[in-house]
């Protein structure tokens, strides 16, 4: 099976987190462009929709689903989004879209979050997948200079602005055996918006599509 039908496995199978009357977060990527097919499809009478990036919101309106701003809602119920890597603890990288600020703040203010993903994405610790680091343009070398004294090596992702109009800086090196007090680290630099490292909201759910089925773990 190829990658694709095995992340279009996961984000079906996230369709048994939504009930009717719920308010959805929903991510940003190729998985959850499969979930928001689904849903499509299902036809769920949810409240509505609360979308983490602006291609996401596109989708689900070109589909008919009903979009919801953030600042409208409270929690959310539950939020599905993918993954760039994914730990035994349920801890992630996320911003391989380059959505992870908002992916974070909708994470951040749902109950349940149900990552999907293929099982490529399953990994014993994080730290191949390089960082995103979402970055105010105006700090973007100072930002740079300091995650090289965190052991990073930053590059500035080519031809790229995020829907909150900064730009995004893709860190390898730096060493996420405590990837809490990383995240914390690195937020902590002024200019940073956020970065890719979900640990202080981790995923409360992982589906992976593999080619014996999907597997759930929570
Ligand atoms: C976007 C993300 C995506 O969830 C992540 O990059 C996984 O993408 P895909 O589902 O296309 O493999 O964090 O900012």
């Amino acid at each position: 099976m190829d990658t694709d039908a095995l992340k279009r496995m996961a984000a079906e199978a996230a369709l048994d987190y939504i009930q009717p009357g719920m308010v959805v977060g929903v991510g940003t990527g190729s998985t959850s462009n499969h979930f928001i097919d689904a849903l499509g499809r299902a036809k769920i009478s949810v409240e509505g929709y609360v979308p983490s990036s602006i291609g996401t919101a596109e989708r689900l309106k070109s589909l008919g689903l009903r979009v919801l701003d953030l600042n409208d809602t409270g929690d959310i119920p539950v939020y599905v989004d993918g993954a760039d890597e994914i730990d035994p603890h349920f801890r992630l990288i996320k911003g391989g879209g380059g959505a992870l600020t908002r992916e974070k703040i909708v994470a951040s203010a749902a109950r349940r979050f149900v990552c999907i993903a293929d099982h490529s994405k399953d990994h014993a610790k994080l730290g191949s997948f390089p960082l995103p680091v979402e970055v105010l343009p105006f700090a973007r070398s100072f930002v740079a200079r300091q995650l090289v004294k965190l052991g990073g090596n930053p590059s500035l992702r080519n031809s790229f602005t995020s829907d909150n109009g900064n730009v995004i800086l893709d860190v390898v090196g730096l060493d996420l055996s405590d990837p809490v007090a990383m995240e914390s680290k690195i937020n902590s630099i002024p200019g940073v918006l956020d970065n890719g490292i979900f640990a202080l909201r981790r995923a409360d759910v992982v589906l992976l599509g593999s080619p014996e089925g999907v597997i759930r773990r929570s």
